[in-house]
């Protein structure tokens, strides 16, 4: 018998063995992702209203992943899910709801290491504030949507899509809360809005810039992780079924106060002020919001403007009129923290005011309040 051979043969058995092993290895550790439908764009289809027309949320989240060029390769396990197939103005509490449940219970029973969610782009980013509040976890939890349909010539979903899996799979995206993956962009949730209605690249954020990117291999930050804070008020669900009414006044040059008189009659039971400039409005306004404070029913003053924040007793002393300033949360988000704040029974101002300042990662710090 030849020594020599047979030493060969044992080294290429072993060569295999350890190849076979490690193959094993990576199937086993592949990043478990949950992948959750809620409609939109991404998964839209041309119809017969026009040349360009289509109507979102058409096509199911399967039938999206199954189009995705060389998904095999993304080295993911991936399980998807259809929560709700609409377009995003029609997004609502039960949706929010039937997510915030699905990710707790994929979360505690452990069954995913990480949450994608695809979503229209007109409220996603109300979708992904709503969560960023809900939710008490580290796992990354990346919402995306896209600005064409499935059918068009150069559909962005499926890259989009695929940035999105690359952010949940990355590690460094554990304890950054709820973020936003957009055309190679990474946004928080507290800050990422649609910004165009018709640019790919349609997200931007409201402070600041973006936290990271992604390129072709993976997702990068442009600064380390800190930790999302816990929820000191976090709900229960599972009894709440709806959201207290918040209604937005907006205000604009001509303004009276009726608008604002009328939601209370309407029963709101907060409101949110979409102010000019620092969050201001007219007189007369003002003179509503006094009677809102008279019914105990809280007005929040965040501004029209697409970029900055709302300073608190700026041009008046808030106090004197019964409102609290949204610092850097635009209406659409203040509105839903507003309303998850009465839901747990908040109503006292200075509470409100503490809670709109934040404790998300990235969320501003005000001197005044610290
Ligand atoms: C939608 O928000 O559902 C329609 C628009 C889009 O997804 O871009």
């Amino acid at each position: 018998m030849n020594f020599k051979i047979w030493k060969w043969r044992l080294f290429v058995l072993l060569l295999c063995l350890s190849f076979c092993c490690s193959a094993l290895w990576a199937e086993e550790n592949k990043p478990r992702i949950l992948l959750l439908g809620t409609g939109g764009t991404i998964v839209g289809v041309a119809n017969q209203n026009s040349p360009t027309g289509y109507t979102a949320g058409q096509l199911t989240v399967e039938e999206l992943v199954r189009s995705l060029p060389g998904f095999e390769r993304l080295g993911v396990d991936l399980k998807a899910e259809q929560v709700a197939n609409i377009a995003s103005q029609d997004m609502d509490y039960p949706v929010w709801k039937a997510l915030v449940e699905r990710i707790e219970r994929a979360a505690a029973q452990d069954e995913a290491d990480a949450f994608v969610i695809t979503h229209g782009t007109d409220t996603l980013e109300e979708t992904a504030f709503f969560l960023e509040l809900a939710l008490d976890i580290d796992n990354p939890v990346v919402l995306v949507g896209a600005m064409r349909p499935t059918t068009s010539l150069s559909a962005d979903g499926p890259q989009n899509l695929w940035e999105a899996i690359q952010v949940a799979s990355s590690v460094d995206s554990f304890g950054r809360g709820v973020l936003v993956s957009f055309a190679g962009e990474i946004f928080p949730a507290r800050y990422a809005t649609k910004a165009s209605t018709l640019q790919t690249g349609a997200f931007a954020p409201t402070f600041g810039g973006a936290i990271g990117f992604t390129d072709a291999h993976r997702a990068h930050y442009y600064v380390a992780s800190a930790k999302k804070q816990r929820r000191p008020w976090s709900l229960d669900w599972s009894k709440l079924e709806s959201l207290p009414k918040v209604e937005i006044i907006p205000v604009y040059a001509g303004a009276g106060g009726e608008a604002l008189l009328q939601a209370l009659e309407r029963g709101a039971q907060g409101i949110v002020i979409a102010g000019v400039g620092d969050g201001n409005m007219p007189a007369s306004m003002l003179q509503a919001c006094k009677r809102a404070q008279e019914r105990g029913v809280p007005v929040v003053r965040a501004t029209r403007v697409f970029q900055g924040y709302v300073h608190k007793d700026h041009e008046f002393k808030d106090s004197d009129y019964g409102t609290v300033a949204a610092y850097d949360l635009s209406p659409q988000k203040a509105r839903i923290l507003l309303q998850l704040l009465l839901a747990r029974g908040v109503r006292d101002l200075e509470r409100i005011q503490a809670a709109l300042v934040g404790d998300q990662p990235g969320a501003l710090r005000f001197a005044e309040e610290e």
